[in-house]
């Protein structure tokens, strides 16, 4: 199957509703990441998702709305739901909520929970609304890879398994949707993302700081399980005091270059690390939490592609949405941490 790339557009978006229509999976964007959209209430193209990405059956799919109102035909929504839909919807915020019986156990891998959310960027809803159905979408990468930011990202991962890519340009985040349970009465994220738990203080919202859930549990959200954002790149993040986290990653790249490993090093800052004997990879500014939350994913690809062997990486402020992206980032690092 040839995969086309075509920009968004009147009839780009026709195509793609038409072929969603037709059972077909493809690649849409978000303004989170690009998703692997299909028919929701089509089982076949569901269990497609699954054949495409590689994904285990058990980790279910986020089902993406386009209008706010097509929530009640999914799922059972309280009046505090409501109001949290209220204040951040459409966004990058997915709600877990309990099921209706027309969302099918493919989706859900069994729970009697949904996961919804009714995305910002114009072009995903204008495809979902055209389309005029439920979309499942999980982020459209090979499962374990980085989530794909643009289009090349998705077709890099996925070319000749779908037969269109809708290129929305950069996803304005760049790190996937928070996800917050509300299937009982103490709301939960399960994944942070751009809305914040502070952004969510006045319903009373919890972390759930849980690493890894062991196999045996049956997990709160069962995409927590497995290894993620993994590039071939060994990654070590550094975590202390700035300073010092400088000096002892020159020390440690005299080390690395001596056993010649192709070597990385991710900052988030200016002018610290300028040296021309490793791929020094600037990931947006230090005082900027959304410019390197939007750059991550990126340059986690870009070091395959730069045939790295091993990338270090100074913390980045985990405020705002830097909590989001340092978890993702220790996720790709396996939790390879060096504390200076
Ligand atoms: O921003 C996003 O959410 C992107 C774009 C495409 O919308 N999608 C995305 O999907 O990140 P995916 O499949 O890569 O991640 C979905 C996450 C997984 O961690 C999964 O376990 C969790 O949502 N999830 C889905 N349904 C759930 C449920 N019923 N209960 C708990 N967690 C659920
Ligand atoms: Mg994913």
């Amino acid at each position: 199957m040839k995969t086309n790339i075509k920009k968004a557009n009147q009839n780009s978006i026709k195509e793609a509703a038409a072929l969603l229509n037709a059972g077909e999976v493809i690649g849409i964007p978000t303004e989170t990441v690009y998703g692997l959209g299909a028919n929701a209430l089509d089982i076949l193209a569901v269990r497609r998702i699954f054949e495409i990405k590689g994904r285990p059956m058990d980790n279910p799919l986020i089902v993406h709305i386009g209008k706010r109102e097509d929530v009640f035909k999914y799922a059972h929504v309280t009046a505090r739901d409501e109001d949290i839909m209220d204040a951040f919807w459409p966004g990058p915020l997915t709600l877990v909520l309990k099921k209706k019986d027309v969302i099918p156990a493919e989706i859900t891998a069994g729970l009697d929970t949904v996961a919804i959310r009714m995305p910002e960027n114009p072009t995903a809803r204008a495809i979902i609304n055209e389309a005029g159905l439920a979309v499942a979408a999980p982020s459209a990468n090979i499962s374990g890879k980085p989530s794909p930011t643009r289009a090349e990202h998705v077709k890099a991962d996925l070319d000749g398994k779908i037969a269109l890519i809708v290129d929305g340009g950069a996803a304005e985040v760049g790190l996937e949707s928070t996800v917050l349970d509300l299937s009982s009465d103490k709301p939960v994220i399960l994944r942070p993302g751009k809305v914040t738990a502070s952004d969510l203080a006045r319903w009373g919202v919890v972390e759930n700081d849980a690493k890894y859930v062991s196999e045996k549990e049956a997990p709160k959200s069962p995409g927590m399980k497995y290894k993620h954002y993994a590039p071939n790149a060994q990654i070590v993040v550094y975590k202390g005091e700035r300073e010092k986290i400088i000096a002892e990653i020159n020390q440690d790249i005299e080390e690395y270059l001596f056993n010649s490993s192709r070597l990385g090093v991710i900052i988030d800052g200016e002018g610290e690390l300028d040296r021309s004997d490793v791929h020094i990879y600037k990931i947006g500014s230090l005082e900027d939490e959304e410019s390197v939350a939007k750059n991550l994913f990126a340059v986690l690809r870009q070091l395959d592609e730069d045939g790295i062997d091993v990338a270090l990486v100074p913390e980045f402020r985990a405020q705002g949405i830097g909590k989001a992206t340092m978890n993702r980032l220790l996720k790709a690092a396996n939790y390879n941490i060096k504390e200076v």
